[in-house]
């Protein structure tokens, strides 16, 4: 049976290039986190975090913090995360990102008693794409190990139906995950980015996470240039240009039409139920 090669659901950008740091004010100092985006993993976290820093009243922390998921970090409190934060001055936005949040299990009670006033972001994609950009990275770090690579229907499919226990499968499952955020936090507190959109029209989603964010109307059509060769856009700051990149060259694994299909068709019921949750509903085929 001919396959499909997934180098298209494999684009979604991450960024070359670290930001430049300009020189900080006397009054400028790490605290803790405005703004946390939750995730989801392989749903354009990066890319929201880089499009959100072009604004002057936002710092974003550089690295995935795990913070709230992993114990050894937690049980250092508070102050300890505060010294993962950029320097901020009064007024700016500190943000981090650590997509892993959004599928943990204790995370939703931990940011809620350590960041009351939070207000969160989560970025999604079609589940099908999110899973297949999952399963290369997985794929490709295992690669670089030198270890065994499990082609994706092995991992998939058992017995010719499709494996639940699968982690790549279950992180795509977001109302089962965004039910336990929404037990904890109230809706209004959570900003849904749409990550398809964001690679297509990056500039109609910065501006819906603006206004969420209570920001002055900043980010505008020259922080973005399209790149032709490339086919996605590129950032524009302050003169300095900052482009994504393709999956970093990577060579995409194939995958049964039949599996997608599988695929397409499993997801169809819990995307309803998340589209009820969230309240709005995303153009996923
Ligand atoms: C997915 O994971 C969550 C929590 O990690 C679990 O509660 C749920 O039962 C899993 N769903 C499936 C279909 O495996
Ligand atoms: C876009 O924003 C930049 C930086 O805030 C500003 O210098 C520029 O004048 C704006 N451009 C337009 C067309 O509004
Ligand atoms: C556009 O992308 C190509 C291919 O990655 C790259 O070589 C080039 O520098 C980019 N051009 C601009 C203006 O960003």
């Amino acid at each position: 049976m001919a396959a499909v090669v997934v180098a298209l659901l494999c684009v979604f950008p991450s960024f070359v290039s670290p930001r430049g740091s300009a020189p900080p004010a006397a009054d400028a100092t790490p605290r803790l986190p405005d703004v946390v985006i939750i995730g989801v993993k392989k749903g354009g976290t990066r890319a929201l975090i880089e499009m959100l820093s072009l604004h002057s009243d936002v710092v974003a922390a550089q690295n995935e913090v795990h913070f709230f998921d992993w114990d050894s970090h937690f049980q250092r409190g508070a102050d300890w995360y505060v010294s993962q934060m950029p320097r901020a001055r009064p007024g700016q936005l500190t943000v981090e990102k650590t997509p892993a949040y959004f599928t943990s299990s204790r995370v939703p009670e931990r940011i809620l008693q350590t960041l009351p006033d939070v207000r969160l972001m989560l970025i999604v994609r079609e589940p099908t794409e999110r899973l297949l950009s999952d399963y290369t990275q997985l794929f490709h770090n295992r690669l670089e190990k030198r270890k065994h690579q499990e082609s994706l229907e092995s991992l998939l499919m058992r017995d010719g139906e499709l494996n639940l226990d699968y982690k790549a499968l279950n992180r795509s499952l977001y109302h089962v995950h965004l039910q336990r955020w929404l037990a904890i936090f109230p809706r209004t507190r959570l900003h849904l980015v749409d990550g398809d959109a964001l690679v297509r029209e990056p500039l109609a989603e910065m501006k819906k996470a603006e206004q969420f964010l209570q920001l002055q109307p900043q980010i505008n059509a020259s922080h973005f240039y399209f790149n032709q060769t490339k086919g996605f856009y590129c950032l524009r700051e302050r003169r300095r240009q900052r482009c994504l990149h393709r999956s970093k060259g990577r060579k995409h694994p194939r995958v049964s039409p039949e599996v997608l299909r599988k695929l397409h068709e499993y997801f169809r019921e819990p995307n309803l139920k998340f589209f009820q949750l969230a309240g709005r509903t995303f153009d996923w085929k």
